[in-house]
């Protein structure tokens, strides 16, 4: 089953043709540069630059497989059109001027083609980023349910019952900024800029990953598995600015020192509320997705916390499969597919704050 899949929820415009959970091919535009001097995604930037490079990237995403298949490539392109079985969307959680860019196109090729729409949740395709294969089938993992599925990026750190295929409860999630973010904010204020993740993943190495200072577990005392990092971004804020008065200068390593201390903060944050679910549940199956997982010291923790239980962690298996990307958006479509899930392309509108459990 071929499926043309979109994903425009925030800075990346995305498109992808899947056959099951195989990704035939896969084109994803970043629009990081263009953000990178606000520290953050600017809303209306992100639409223009999504409706700019739309057209081209599902094209993209096409011509890849008219490689593949013989004859002339835009002949070949129409004629894959016709052979794709369903075309697929992100309707949501995201930005809503950006979801809206991707929701038009696909609606647009839904009724020229005549295929079926498919509306997915943003989230379910990072729960299933870790069960993505490439061409060839490759990871060969199976899933095995119920699964515990962490989903931390920029957007979003949950902690997710994964019952089934396309069955969830959420078990916890964050009050306020989530664990990319927190990272992305700390990276702000020691002038590192944006995304702050990989800067700081760089700079915590360097210094082994090791604490030198001791910042707040936020809520790590509470039964629930909830998470909130506002109040450490504040006490990083508060320690920075009491250091820059006191030692008037910051040197390189300070910098790496201070990185590391916070990076140490938010995992151990994340490490013990996955403990409690554990715990809690009694499942020691994790999947892991989103961006700030494309950190090598975070699989590390959340292996060792999986070895402790005799359980087993998943990860994306490619690099841009932890990241934002329509590949993993297809593969859920497949699922859904399979089970009679479509949209009507009338019905059809972005849900910028769409949860898992409607
Ligand atoms: O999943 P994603 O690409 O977009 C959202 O849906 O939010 O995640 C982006 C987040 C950013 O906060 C970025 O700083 C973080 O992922 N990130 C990392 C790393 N690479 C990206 N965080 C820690 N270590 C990394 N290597
Ligand atoms: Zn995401």
């Amino acid at each position: 089953m071929c499926i043309l899949s979109i994903e425009t929820s925030a800075d990346e415009t995305a498109a992808a043709v899947t056959d099951g959970r195989k990704v035939l091919s896969n084109a994803i535009y970043s629009q990081i540069l263009l953000h990178k001097k606000w520290g953050g995604i600017f809303p209306s930037l992100a639409k223009r630059a999504h409706e700019e490079r739309i057209d081209s990237i599902v094209d993209t995403a096409l011509q890849k497989i008219t490689k593949i298949e013989p004859g002339n490539p835009e002949d070949c392109q129409a004629r894959i059109l016709h052979n794709i079985d369903y075309i697929a969307v992100t309707q949501g959680p995201g930005l809503a001027v950006a979801l809206e860019v991707g929701i038009k196109k696909a609606k647009e090729l839904s009724e020229k083609y005549q295929k079926k729409l498919i509306a997915v949740n943003h989230l379910e395709g990072h729960i299933y980023s870790s069960f993505v294969q490439n061409s060839k089938g490759n990871p060969k993992r199976d899933f095995k349910f119920p699964t515990l599925a962490l989903i931390v990026s920029g957007g979003h750190t949950e902690i997710v019952l994964w019952k089934n295929h396309l069955k969830y409860e959420v078990l916890g999630e964050t009050l306020d900024d989530a664990a990319g973010e927190a990272l992305d904010k700390a990276a702000k204020m020691l002038d590192l800029g944006y995304p702050g993740g990989p800067v700081i993943e760089r700079l915590s190495l360097e210094v082994e990953n090791r604490e030198f200072f001791n910042f707040p577990r936020p809520m790590s005392k509470t039964k629930d598995l909830n998470f909130s990092f506002s109040g450490l971004k504040t006490s990083f804020f508060y320690f920075l600015r009491k250091q820059k008065t006191e030692n008037s200068e910051f040197n390189t390593n300070n910098l790496r020192q201070l990185a590391s201390s916070f990076q140490n903060a938010v995992f151990e944050t994340i490490i013990r509320k996955m403990d409690l679910a554990i715990n809690k549940t009694g499942i020691n199956r994790i999947a892991v997705g989103g961006g700030v997982i494309a950190n090598l010291y975070l699989r590390k923790l959340l292996r060792n916390l999986a070895e402790r239980y005799k359980g087993e962690v998943y990860f994306p298996p490619y690099k841009y499969l932890t990241g934002d990307n329509a590949a993993m958006i297809g593969v859920v479509a497949y699922y859904k597919a399979k089970s009679g899930i479509f949209a009507k392309v009338t019905g059809l509108d972005r849900i910028p704050r769409l949860s898992l459990q409607k």
